[in-house]
């Protein structure tokens, strides 16, 4: 019922060269899919070339971040505005590491992710406890104030043209995937917080994803869970052979 979305998020990877010739090996790969959308979260400055290369195809471009101000004097940032301009159709927000080494808080994110949906952009929203707070037991809590914070102040319509990403910090590129039931546990109670917040109706249809250590060994059953609808894929989306396999799930059956 919810078309599934499969994103990768390439952080701060790859030359111009290296990564056009990426999305276009993705592309020819991926000209057959359907039934699925699929984005590529590029460096801000290959934003304008892959998503020229990939206009004719299945595939999207986002950005992994994005400054919560249209314009001004904000010197080394990058607006919504400015992604639209040149052919943006994601952001990614909050993730654990602008979340970890830039200080961006749920306030900060909460900020982007209604400059993203002003902009016209999906924002995928990311939250997802570290390994401390895992075995301090309070992962149900901090994901609570996550949800509940970086979402404040978005109306149902907002809320369905957002996408939210549960990525434990535990998880991400330490090749430690949660199992299928530890994200599922924590995806189902994100679809509740927004049952909450934003009607079931709303929640039934938002998207919430799933990352950290995504690879195509282990995308089939992380995708047969009711409560995951995609994933946010890091290393394993730099490669145009293993992220193919994880845009066809269906095909990885161990
Ligand atoms: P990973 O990263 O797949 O390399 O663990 C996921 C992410 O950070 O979005």
């Amino acid at each position: 019922m919810r078309r599934p979305l499969l994103a990768g998020n390439w952080k701060m990877y790859k030359t111009l060269a290296e990564a056009e010739a990426t999305a276009s090996a993705l592309k020819v790969r991926l000209k057959d899919v359907a039934g699925r959308d699929v984005v590529l979260c590029v460096p801000f400055l290959y934003v304008e070339a892959v998503g020229g290369l990939l206009l004719d195809s299945e595939i999207a471009v986002g950005a992994q971040n994005l400054f919560y101000e249209e314009k001004g004097a904000f010197t080394g940032e990058i607006s919504g505005p400015m992604l639209k301009s040149v052919g943006c159709d994601y952001a990614i927000v909050g993730h654990s590491e602008r979340r970890q080494y830039f200080r961006e808080t749920n306030q900060d994110v909460n900020k982007k992710a209604k400059a993203a949906l002003k902009a016209g952009l999906t924002p995928i929203v990311c939250v997802g406890e570290t390994l401390q707070q895992r075995e301090d037991g309070v992962t149900e809590s901090i994901v609570t104030t996550q949800i509940n914070e970086s979402l404040e102040g978005l109306n149902k319509g907002d809320m369905l043209g957002t996408v939210i990403a549960y990525e434990p910090v535990w998880a991400i590129g330490t090749g430690r995937t949660a199992t299928p039931e530890q994200a599922e546990e924590v995806q189902a109670l994100i679809r509740n917080l927004l049952a909450h917040a934003f009607g079931k109706d709303v929640a039934e249809q938002v998207r919430i994803l799933y990352g950290g250590s995504i690879k195509p060994e282990n995308i089939y059953e992380l995708m047969r869970q009711p409560d995951i609808d995609g994933g946010l894929v890091g290393g394993a989306s730099l490669d145009a052979d293993s992220f193919e396999k994880i845009v066809r799930f269906e095909d990885q059956r161990p």
